[in-house]
């Protein structure tokens, strides 16, 4: 019988740089079965050798993706989606603002190579500082704001709802919350929105052990540098992307914590700042704007000062 009916078209996703992150992230890709992978970077054959790796994990598991490696920026014509882990990680002892100028030279020449081979992608930057990265790349693009995202809401929310279903003993399901402000050592948990089954985590944990645990949010990306010695997290920023590229691809308008570009949302103009969003089709869909108390506003004011001093070194 012959087939009538329209071949869907597979998503192809860019992930530019196939480090630690980018690796990880061409693995979900495949499991999640959302799309074709090409993996980028500048090291010769290690973008390549990943795809190979990855190629004969797909029988394994029965997964029919295709994934690339290349150190050809052309090779990312037409993607949907570019997920941008280019750069360097952090150190022990480093802070993410200390990768600002090294990071920036490199965002600035994928930007290049995004804007002129994949226009109509959703940018999702996860490269360090990464509010100032994102910033950048929207520049450098010139794409719509609500096309380049950062990510770092999604990830340092999950910290937060993991070490908040670790201190209750309940499911991480159960918990929900919302981690906004810069990517920093001065992000903001933001406790007056964070509940577990609906119920307000103030009211379940004392406050002593909430200020604990949410310095502990504050130094998570710390903490697992410290450990590793040898680079940051790539797991759970992996994870974090693919649930915005999904929430994109599959038009989710998933509510969610992004680095976005802000046009007077929250009193703040013109930097990147992690704030609730909806994420869809059209990429950031919308800005949500929630009260907050004046504890959570002035950490917030201050967390905009800190990446507002990035700025200027970019
Ligand atoms: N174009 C493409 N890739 C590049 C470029 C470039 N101009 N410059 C560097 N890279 C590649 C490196 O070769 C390396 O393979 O970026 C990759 C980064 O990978 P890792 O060093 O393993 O770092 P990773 O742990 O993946 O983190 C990447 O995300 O969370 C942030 O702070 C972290 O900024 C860092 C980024």
């Amino acid at each position: 019988m012959e087939w009538k009916g329209k071949m869907a078209k597979r998503k192809k996703i860019a992930l530019i740089g196939a480090g630690q992150i980018g690796g990880t992230l061409a693995l979900l890709c495949g499991m999640r079965n959302i799309g074709d992978v090409v993996l980028f970077d500048v090291v010769e054959g290690m973008p390549q050798g990943k795809a190979l790796d990855l190629m004969h994990l797909a029988p394994v598991f029965g997964l029919d993706f295709t994934v690339t490696g290349t150190n050809d920026i052309q090779d990312i014509k037409g993607a949907d989606v570019c997920v941008v882990t280019s750069g360097l990680p952090r150190k022990p002892g480093m802070s993410r603002d200390d990768l600002v100028k090294t990071n920036a030279d490199i965002i600035r020449a994928v930007g290049e190579g995004i804007k002129k081979n994949a226009p109509d992608s959703l940018v999702i930057v996860i490269t360090n500082p990464l509010d100032a990265m994102a910033y950048l790349m929207q520049k450098v693009t010139g794409f719509a704001p609500k096309k380049v995202v950062g990510m770092a809401g999604v990830l340092d929310s999950a910290r937060y709802r993991a070490f908040l279903a670790q201190e209750l003993n309940v499911s991480v399901n159960s918990v929900s919350a919302f981690v906004l402000g810069g990517h920093g050592d001065d992000m903001v948990p933001v406790r007056s929105y964070t509940t577990c089954g609906g119920i307000p985590v103030a009211n379940l944990i004392p406050g002593d052990r909430l200020d604990a645990i949410e310095k502990r949010v504050r130094g998570a990306g710390g903490e697992v540098v410290a450990l590793l010695k040898t680079g940051s997290a790539f797991y759970s920023p992996a994870a974090s992307a693919i649930q915005m590229v999904e929430a994109y691809l599959f038009d989710r308008k998933q509510v969610l914590a992004a680095a976005v570009h802000c046009s007077g949302e929250y009193g703040v103009k013109d930097i990147y700042l992690g704030l609730p969003v909806v994420m869809g089709a059209s990429g950031v869909e919308k800005i949500l704007q929630i009260e907050l108390n004046d504890e959570e506003k002035s950490q917030l004011e201050k967390s905009v000062q800190s990446v507002k001093a990035l700025i200027p070194l970019l």
